[in-house]
């Protein structure tokens, strides 16, 4: 009897590492979730600094948000702080969120419909790992308001004359 006890406690000590491994925070799902952010261009826009650092920044500065900035027709857009987006939202919140963005330039929100719900759980693990940091970034200004600097400033050719039909 007592050795049946003893190999259940045993069962489960053993059992919890394996849960906690499965869980979406995983050394796997982060990395995971390090790499979608970093192949998917995310801090060329939210980290500042990035891109003028060939691509580098301290990790204090990573997704912080306001990197680079896009005036155009649609006023001006400031990519959100996303350390501080993922602190407000559950997992399931993010995935909803991305999955229904229509962000205006120059956030490419389409990028979104390749990545499974699990590819977006790590990303999410990945970004809320890195912890709260920065401020809020500045909120989008509209066409002919006065916007603070820096920004890029787009001159844009007219769109082209037949839609594209699919991808
Ligand atoms: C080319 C620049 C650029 C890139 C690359 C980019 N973003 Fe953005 N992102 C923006 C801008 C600008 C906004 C703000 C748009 C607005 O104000 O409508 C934004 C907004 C967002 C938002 C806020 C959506 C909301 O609720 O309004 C999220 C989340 C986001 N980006 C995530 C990402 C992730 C994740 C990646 C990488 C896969 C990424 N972005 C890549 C520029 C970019």
């Amino acid at each position: 009897m007592i050795k049946a006890i003893l190999a259940c406690v045993v069962g489960i000590l053993l059992a919890v590492p394996a849960y906690a491994a499965a869980s979406p925070a995983s050394g796997k799902s982060l990395k995971h979730g390090e790499f979608l952010v970093n192949y998917g261009g995310c801090h060329d826009c939210h980290t500042p600094g990035w891109s003028e650092h060939g691509g580098e920044a301290p990790k204090d500065m990573l997704l912080t948000g306001g990197g680079t900035n896009f005036q155009g027709p649609w006023g001006t857009t400031y990519p959100p702080n996303l350390r501080l987006y993922v602190q407000k939202l559950s997992v399931k919140e993010w995935i909803a969120n991305l999955r229904a963005l229509k962000s205006r330039p120059a956030m490419p929100f389409w990028t979104f419909r390749y990545l499974s719900d699990k590819d977006l759980t790590d990303m999410y693990a990945y970004i809320h790992s890195l912890g709260p940091a920065g401020k809020p970034a500045h909120e989008w200004v509209a066409p002919g308001q006065d916007a603070p600097a820096p920004y890029l400033k787009l001159v844009l050719p007219p769109p082209p004359a037949v839609q594209p039909t699919g991808h």
